[in-house]
């Protein structure tokens, strides 16, 4: 296994710089905060927000939804496949989110929301989506490319934030947002490469799960960052990984950390400052039953006083121990053969 603390050693692993990316994280949080659509949508409040993605261009959603599940009375949702749920009509908002712009799913979503006459921003770095967008005269958030889709969280989510609070939807307050940005700044320099492991949170967790299956577990506000997660574990460190939330894992998933096979696994708890009692409580005792089968088990908060602060920063928590976990095993963390293989295939005509 690798030495973490070992630079020259994370330099060969890691040859397009991963690690630079994710340190630069504030930065491009900070830049994101100020990122927005233009032409401006000019609609007023929707009565239901739908976010079109796929994989790291969904997380951004994911996070978004969240945060305005308690905060808005709004919902929304976040859209995972081709077309429009039957739910989006003209009153509805959509943000089609697509890093790259040439994601099927989103494509569809787009062009489904153009014939069905549904306010659609784009929220894309280029591509066919931005094309589309310029074609259908529909505003659109440019986003600053050259990164991979899941390490450009900040900008799949903050300039969502902005385009909701334009609509009337605040998911989260300029001073939330502001405050989460400071929080991500704050934490940057206790999780890069350079910080010792003794020292490195994101450095122990990924020691510590070492080679076990980490199964990452948030309760109903951090079961977002729990998947996001869990896909990142997947895409960077090409490791399979799973990822539950409480209430619901205590009906059915609870039951499969018994005997032999919980050595191999290893828990992680995603605990958030502002959780009910009643959630808290369900931790306490998940740890009390699974701690003495599991082969480890970690708890990681995010940090802040807002939500968006507490769940961006948690995230960012989990893109560096996943980055880690590549590392760990030589693996590159940015590339993503099998993906983009699977991509290239699907656009193929077929015979
Ligand atoms: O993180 C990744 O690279 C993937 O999960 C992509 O986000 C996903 O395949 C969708 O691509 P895009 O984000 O460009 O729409």
């Amino acid at each position: 296994m690798t030495n973490l603390d070992d630079l020259e050693a994370l330099a060969e692993i890691d040859p397009h710089d991963a690690r630079r990316v994710l340190a630069e994280f504030p930065a491009q949080c900070r830049r994101a905060s100020t990122l927005r659509a233009a032409p401006p949508p000019g609609i007023g409040t929707p009565r239901v927000v739908v976010v079109a993605g796929m994989g790291g261009s969904a997380a951004g959603g994911d996070l978004l939804a969240a945060c305005a599940a308690d905060a808005v009375d709004v919902p929304v949702l976040v859209h995972r496949g081709y077309g429009l749920p039957a739910l989006a009509g003209p009153d509805a908002l959509v943000i089609a989110c697509s890093y790259s712009g040439d994601t099927a799913e989103v494509l569809s979503a787009f062009d489904a929301a153009v014939t069905r006459r549904v306010p659609v921003v784009a929220l894309t770095a280029g591509g066919a989506l931005a094309q589309r967008a310029a074609a259908a005269g529909r505003p659109r958030v440019t986003l600053p490319g050259g990164l991979m889709p899941r390490m450009a969280l900040g900008y799949l989510l903050l300039p969502a934030v902005a385009l909701l609070e334009g609509c009337g939807v605040t998911v989260a307050t300029a001073a939330e947002v502001d405050e989460a940005v400071a929080a991500v700044e704050s934490l940057a320099p206790e999780l890069v490469p350079a910080r010792p492991s003794a020292d490195n949170e994101a450095k122990r967790l990924a020691l510590s799960i070492g080679d076990r299956l980490p199964v990452i577990y948030g309760g109903p506000t951090t079961g977002a960052a729990a998947y996001r997660w869990k896909t990142d574990v997947e895409e960077n460190a090409k490791r399979f990984a799973l990822a539950g939330t409480l209430p619901e894992m205590n009906h059915n998933e609870i039951e499969a950390w018994q005997g032999p096979a919980a050595k191999g696994l290893h828990a992680v708890l995603l605990r958030d400052a502002a959780e009910p009692p009643e959630i808290a409580q369900r931790f306490h005792i998940l740890r009390d039953m699974i701690g003495p089968s599991a082969g480890g088990l970690s708890e990681a908060r995010g940090r802040g006083a807002g939500r968006l602060a507490r769940l961006l920063t948690l995230a960012y928590l989990g893109q560096w121990t996943s980055y880690y976990l590549a590392v760990l095993r030589g693996r590159d963390p940015w590339s993503v053969p099998l993906l983009d293989e699977f991509k290239r295939r699907v656009r193929r005509p077929s015979p």
